[in-house]
């Protein structure tokens, strides 16, 4: 499935943006519909079975919330889960790192790109090559593909451990930086990453290149184990493109009131 007719290619590879449209070598690859129709909340469905995360899902009758699946639930039940909540009409953003060499990634993300997913993800410290690799696999014969974002550095991961034991002489700050511009240079989307990094990939990467961000929470609702947060009405105004928003919405005593009140402070609806 994969495009066959863009060769990855480190110097001739050029990405022009006109209309959100991305150029390889030659081939305009079309902008997902996306690109022109961001901001939206995320909900990380983190949980383990398929009966957890339909019982739910099944909460919402009205609008079908973006929900993320990430690895455990997709190790846990396989692309079927994929597919099962495509066809109940949410979109997703099928959270699963894709870290390994070019070709690898190339033809794993061909792979996902047929589960009809919206939203993909990869390491950035796999290379401007990886990453380019990625969203050629990524591109279905139509030109069309779901959008590929990239992971920096987990925020996990300390300043003092990168420097320590990844051997990375630079500022996390700078790092996050560079790896968000390696990203655009490959042609992806935007990056993942905490609130308060989303302005300094802004003023790298430019106002288009989206930030999804994670660690939102309720000025009245628990941190959990999040340390860096921030609430949706602030991660509008600092200029998130999505929210990913997990407990507050999924261990809510109402869950559709928990997602509304977020649309409503991220979204202004
Ligand atoms: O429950 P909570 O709102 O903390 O969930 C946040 C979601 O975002 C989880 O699925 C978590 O794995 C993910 N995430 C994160 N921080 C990152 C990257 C992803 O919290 N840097």
């Amino acid at each position: 499935m994969a495009t066959a007719a863009i060769k990855p290619s480190a110097e001739a590879a050029c990405r022009l943006r006109r209309g959100g449209a991305v150029k390889t070598e030659g081939q305009w690859l079309k902008a997902p519909k996306e690109k022109v129709m961001a901001k939206d909340v995320i909900i990380a469905c983190d949980f383990s079975s398929k009966e957890q995360t339909l019982a739910f899902l099944d909460k919402f009758t009205g609008r079908k919330p973006f929900v993320k699946i990430g690895m455990e639930l997709f190790y846990a039940e396989g692309p079927a889960i994929v597919r099962e909540i495509k066809a109940r009409g949410h979109k997703i953003f099928l959270d699963l790192k894709l870290h390994d060499i070019p070709n690898t990634v190339r033809k794993a993300m061909s792979v996902l790109s047929r589960l009809d997913v919206d939203m993909c993800n990869v390491h950035a410290a796999g290379t401007v090559d990886m990453m380019r690799a990625g969203l050629e696999g990524l591109t279905r014969e139509d030109g069309t593909r779901p959008l590929l974002i990239a992971v920096t550095q987990l925020t996990s991961t300390s300043e003092e451990r990168m420097q320590k034991e990844l051997l990375i002489d630079a500022t996390i700050n700078d790092c996050i930086a560079k790896y968000a511009e390696n990203a655009k240079e490959a042609g992806l989307d935007g990056v993942v990453c905490s609130p308060l990094e989303a302005s300094l990939v802004k003023e790298h990467c430019g106002k288009e290149f989206f930030t999804i961000t994670p660690g939102v929470r309720f000025a009245d609702s628990s941190k959990d184990d999040q340390v860096r947060i921030m609430t949706p009405a602030q991660a509008r105004e600092i200029g998130s493109d999505y929210i990913v928003v997990g407990r507050p919405i999924t261990a809510a005593e109402n869950p559709v009131a928990a997602y509304e009140r977020c649309c409503k402070e991220f979204l202004g609806e």
